[in-house]
């Protein structure tokens, strides 16, 4: 069995010390939390401060985004040198990054490699948006991505990785999408593709969370499903109380409980 990942993604939200603040509460109400994997990956500027608060917590850290390249004139950007050792893992590809900043699959597949081979654990998201999910493109742009992420990524390193599956008209929309809809094109358009590019065990092996407006009430029914193995949340990872609510419920519906 899968263990459980959830990991809270706070986008451009929180200063240095709004920051300490948060994740020094959630420590506190995550005490004593086994068997599941949990992060919270905060801007840039706040990720030494909020690892020097997770000092003896088995909470994990990751950035939410990077450069391929280790050093270089690319103004504004922060290279997988810089975040090797000051955090576990690394978003990779999130829409926002993609329809916001103009990332490519091209540089996420770059960006995949550079960060397998500084140690940092990737969570590459993947996610159709409102037209073409109407237009009932949603397994061939995901499976897509998939397939150009994982370009010339060895099996034994692949199974590291992380998948997020965000529908985009989920994100911060308050509108979910279905748990048995998640996880079907999850199959389809995730495990099948990896299977496809790899093999079962590979397909089996990496995990698959789902996000899109994952809330306290909400997240029994996305991780209750047998391919959906965790969330990344967005919204609610900015309070103690819910994200600690989504990490024991979630938990606990992944557990069957
Ligand atoms: P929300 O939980 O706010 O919808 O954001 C999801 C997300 O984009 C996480 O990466």
């Amino acid at each position: 069995m899968r263990k459980a990942f959830i990991a809270g993604n706070w986008k451009m939200h929180k200063t240095v010390s709004e920051a300490v603040d948060l994740v020094t509460a959630l420590k506190g109400a995550l005490e004593g939390v086994e068997d599941c994997d949990v992060a919270v990956c905060p801007p840039f500027v706040a990720l030494d401060p909020v690892r020097g608060s997770l000092e003896g917590s088995t909470i994990g850290l990751g950035a939410q985004n990077m450069h391929w390249e280790e050093e270089g004139a690319f103004t504004g950007a922060v290279s997988p040198t810089m975040l090797q050792g000051m955090c576990d893992y690394v978003i990779l590809g999130h829409s926002e990054r993609r329809t916001i900043f103009g990332e490519t699959d091209e540089w996420i597949n770059k960006k995949l490699h550079a960060a397998l081979s500084h140690g940092l654990l990737p969570i590459v998201c993947v996610g159709e948006n409102l037209e073409q999910n109407e237009a009932g493109e949603t397994v061939a742009v995901c499976g897509g991505q998939v397939r150009a992420a994982f370009e010339d990524v060895a099996a034994d390193r692949a199974v590291e990785v992380t998948i997020a599956y965000e529908p985009i008209w989920a994100i911060g929309t308050g509108v979910p999408a279905h748990g048995e809809d998640a996880n079907d094109i999850i199959r389809r358009a995730i495990r099948d593709v990896l299977a496809d590019l790899y093999d079962e065990d590979v397909a089996e092996a990496i995990r698959v969370q789902y996000g899109g407006s994952v809330k306290p009430h909400n997240v029994v029914e996305f991780l209750s499903q047998k391919e959906i193995d965790g969330a990344l949340v967005g919204g609610a990872s900015l309070k103690a109380d819910d994200f600690s609510e989504i990490v024991k419920k979630g938990l606990a519906a992944h557990l069957g409980e």
